[in-house]
């Protein structure tokens, strides 16, 4: 299916592993211009060489932390210094921290402040700043990656629920606040993806709880939120799907 976003340009951040990485190649499938982001410079270039090599598209790497102002800041100098005004911005962020640990036993400041910082302040932060320059134009779409656990708490995920629910609940705030700009805002909740090695124990353990019985791939992840961005999924805004093989055991 032709997306209709060929020419546009997406600011993409966490994008130098894993699914903001997929999710960059599948924008740039579809001919859209991108600026990637995240803390790696050497691994942010050699995918903004690769992808302009593969894909034809221009591509700007800025090297910087969601939860830095004036990384931020560089972030949004380069983006308008280079293409103007963003259409679309993928919201992604860093893992919670290690070890996983029942909530009861989360009883460490800077795990919470790790937490609070990488997966709500960075998310916000970047939305905060970016947003602003797509409205007035008539159209966008703001994508946040969130995880499954929004929508069914998993063992040992505490840290990852309570923050990702409050940048779910951010960008249900946004859908309705720049809805009337045709700004659509949603979010995107991953299962299990298999972006990184995991003991084969705990592969095996969460299997149990995946009607589809495997690992989702990055690139049917990319391609939901390539989906969300596309001019077809126009009427769609607030929405938090979850991708995650029917994981999910609730009705919505
Ligand atoms: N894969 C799954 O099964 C799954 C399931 C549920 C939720 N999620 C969530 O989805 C997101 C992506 O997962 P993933 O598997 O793709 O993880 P990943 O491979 O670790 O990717 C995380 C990305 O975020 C970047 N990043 C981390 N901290 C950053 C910061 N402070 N500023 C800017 N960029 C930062 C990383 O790059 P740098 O280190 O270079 O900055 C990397 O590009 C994570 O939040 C993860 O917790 C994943």
């Amino acid at each position: 299916m032709n997306l209709g976003i060929a020419g546009k340009v997406a600011v993409v951040s966490g994008s130098s592993s894993g699914l903001g990485k997929a999710v960059a190649y599948a924008l740039a499938a579809e001919g859209v211009k991108l600026v990637l982001f995240a803390r790696s410079a050497a691994a942010l270039q050699a995918i903004a060489s690769d992808i302009e090599q593969k894909h034809g598209v221009p591509v700007l790497a800025i090297a910087g932390d969601m939860r830095i102002t004036g990384d931020v800041e560089r972030l949004v100098a380069g983006l308008q210094q280079k293409f103007g005004a963003p259409d679309i911005l993928i919201v992604n962020t860093g893992r919670p921290p290690k070890p996983m640990v029942e909530v009861l036993k989360e009883n460490d400041d800077a795990r919470w402040e790790d937490a609070y910082q990488t997966q709500l302040r960075g998310a916000v932060h970047v939305a905060n700043r970016i947003v602003p320059l797509m409205l007035g134009r008539g159209w966008g779409r703001v994508i946040a990656i969130t995880s499954a656990t929004v929508k069914q708490p998993m063992p040992w995920h505490g840290l990852s629920t309570i923050f990702r629910a409050g940048v779910t609940a951010y960008m249900k705030h946004l859908a309705n606040e720049i809805a009337a700009q045709g700004v659509t805002v949603n979010t995107v909740c991953p299962g299990l993806i298999d972006t990184v090695f995991r003991k084969p124990e705990e592969v095996a353990e969460r299997m149990k709880l995946i009607p589809l019985q495997r690992m989702g791939r990055a690139d049917e992840f990319a391609a939901t939120v390539a989906y969300l961005a596309s001019e077809q999924a126009g009427f769609i805004t607030g929405a938090s799907l979850h991708v995650d093989g029917g994981a999910v055991a609730s009705l919505y």
